[in-house]
């Protein structure tokens, strides 16, 4: 396990303990590193209308555009509480893929569970993925 691999899943594992989760009880963590080496975490922020939620991803994503960020986008560690390795969401591929995109680069995705951690491209994730240039 790589030094850089195991500081970012740390990273989303202490964002996680900041989550708004008292409806599911299930805090998520999100951190993102990008090309320069910073590092942008999130975490999950519900509501009491459930639909309203925001997922950990979704979180970390809206910081970084809010810090200027438009691309450069290389790994992204999500974990979470319970016994099985987490994966974003549909919404939060999507989300994630708008970042990347505009930096041209297919994130590593740290998938992490209690003893195990799965490594994914985000295109593994979402093949065929509607972007920015989809558009026209
Ligand atoms: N959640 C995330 O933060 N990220 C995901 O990718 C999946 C789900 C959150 C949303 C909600 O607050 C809780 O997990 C239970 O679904």
């Amino acid at each position: 396990m790589s030094a850089d691999r195991d500081a970012l899943i740390v990273a989303a594992r202490e964002a996680s303990e900041a989550a708004y989760a008292p409806h599911s009880r299930f805090r998520v963590g999100a951190a993102l590193r990008f090309v320069d080496g910073a590092v942008v975490t999130g975490s999950n922020v519900e509501n009491a209308s459930y639909g309203l939620s925001l997922c950990a991803e979704t979180v970390a994503v809206a910081k970084a555009f809010n810090e200027g960020r438009r691309g450069g986008l290389v790994a992204v560690a999500v974990t979470a509480d319970g016994n099985e390795v987490v994966t974003p969401c549909g919404r939060c591929r999507q989300v994630l893929h708008e970042l990347a995109d505009l930096g041209r680069t297919d994130p590593l995705i740290y998938c992490c569970g209690p003893g195990e951690v799965r490594e994914m491209r985000l295109s593994e994730l979402l093949p065929e993925a509607f972007g920015p240039g989809s558009l026209g």
